[in-house]
Order: C-alpha cells, then sequence, then structure tokens
C-alpha cells in the first residue's frame, strides 16, 4: 500500500508521518511527485482538501490523502472559515489575520467568542473518497498570550486547560489539537483498510 500526501508544506509532511510511523507504510511526499500550486478555488475546506487530493490522484497511483484547515468564530457566522489563511488578505501574515480578527471582535464580551478550528483529511484511492473530520473548540480572546505554535494559536484560548494554544508545547498542542483529532482518524482508517488485505 502506497499513501501519498498532497502538501506542498514540509511540516504538514513530517507532522503525518510521524503520527503514522507506527504503521510502517512507504511515503512518497509531496514534493518528490508534482511542484505545481494547486489553487484552493472550493467554497468550503471539505471541498478545498478534496480538490488536492483529487488533483494528486490523476497523477499517481495509491491512497492520496490532502487536509484543510480553518478556523470557524460563532459571532462572525463561521467566519474565517475556509479564509483563514487569507483572512486579511491574499498575501497577510499570521499576525494580520488575528488583528483583524481581533478588531472585528472588539467589545464583544467573552462568552460570545466561542470558536472552533475544524480540519478536514480527504482520503481518495479508487472510487472512493472519505472525508475525515477533527475539531477543537474554544474562545477567541481579546489580546494574543503566548508565543509557541502558529496561525491563530495566540488568540485560541481553550477553557480546560485555561491555556491559548500558544502556551501549549508542540505534544500538548498534538494532544487535543483538530489536526490531531483528524490524524487519529486517518490512522484508524488504515489500519482498517491493512485489515482487510
Ligand atoms: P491549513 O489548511 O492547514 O494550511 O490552514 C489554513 C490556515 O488556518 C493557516 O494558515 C492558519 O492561519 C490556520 N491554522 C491551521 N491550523 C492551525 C493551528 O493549529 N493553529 C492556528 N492556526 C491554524
Amino acid at each position: 500500500m502506497k499513501i501519498i500526501i498532497a502538501t506542498n508544506n514540509p511540516h504538514k509532511t513530517e507532522e503525518i508521518k510521524n503520527f503514522l510511523k507506527a504503521i510502517l507504510l512507504k511515503f512518497i511526499p509531496w514534493q518528490t511527485c508534482i511542484k505545481e500550486d494547486i489553487k484552493e478555488t472550493g467554497n468550503t475546506i471539505e471541498e478545498n482538501a478534496l480538490i488536492k487530493a483529487r488533483f494528486l490522484k490523476e497523477k499517481v497511483d495509491g491512497i492520496v490523502i490532502a487536509d484543510d484547515t480553518g478556523l470557524f468564530v460563532e459571532y462572525l457566522n463561521g467566519q474565517p472559515g475556509v479564509y483563514s489563511a487569507r483572512f486579511a488578505g491574499e498575501n497577510a501574515t499570521y499576525e494580520d489575520n488575528n488583528k483583524k480578527l481581533l478588531k472585528l471582535l472588539e467589545g464583544v464580551p467573552y462568552e460570545k467568542r466561542k470558536a472552533y478550528f475544524k480540519t478536514v483529511i480527504a482520503v481518495v484511492e479508487r472510487e472512493k473518497e472519505t472525508l475525515l473530520e477533527g475539531k477543537l473548540e474554544g474562545y477567541i480572546l481579546d489580546r494574543p498570550r503566548g508565543k509557541n505554535g502558529f496561525g491563530y494559536d495566540p488568540i485560541f484560548y481553550v477553557d480546560d486547560l485555561e491555556k491559548t494554544l500558544a502556551e501549549l508545547t508542540m505534544e500538548e498542542k498534538n494532544k487535543i489539537s483538530h489536526r490531531a483529532n483528524a490524524l487519529v482518524k486517518l490512522k484508524n482508517y488504515i489500519l482498517q483498510r491493512l485489515g482487510e488485505k
């Protein structure tokens, strides 16, 4: 069984490989297969994950996986959602995106600042397409806290832990994160496929 990860992001490839290494599969990183950028033209993160996985499926033989993540803020009707990476514009930095979000939530009380991260992993093999989902619920603070992580981590507060994601170590984040939850499902999917052989 061959698994191909549809991502240009070496950190993501590493993270996924690390998660799955116990299953000892042969991996071909995306970069060694294809060098093009895929336009994420979907209206949802589910569509974007499928677009990426289907694109690569046409070019390689094996199980193709691709993921997409978004931050969904209840008070903003799910924004930034599918636009999380480019919320403050096409070339926006993480800081730009966080600033825009904090501005939009200015004066909004804590209990109305509920949000969740959602990661979707699309698994495409032969005619079969499967979507696996992982979520993490929390609140958007009114200012950044912590130095770890990336993206919206410094303003995303996890009530149970009384910390933002940027105040957690990577190990701590990887125990609870949306991406980790989706990766557990991917692991189970692959284990089940191996069992079918
Ligand atoms: P991607 O689909 O994984 O590239 O994620 C899209 C965008 O969502 C990123 O550019 C980040 O702004 C944000 N994001 C994704 N995962 C995380 C996370 O674990 N913490 C904070 N922000 C994230």
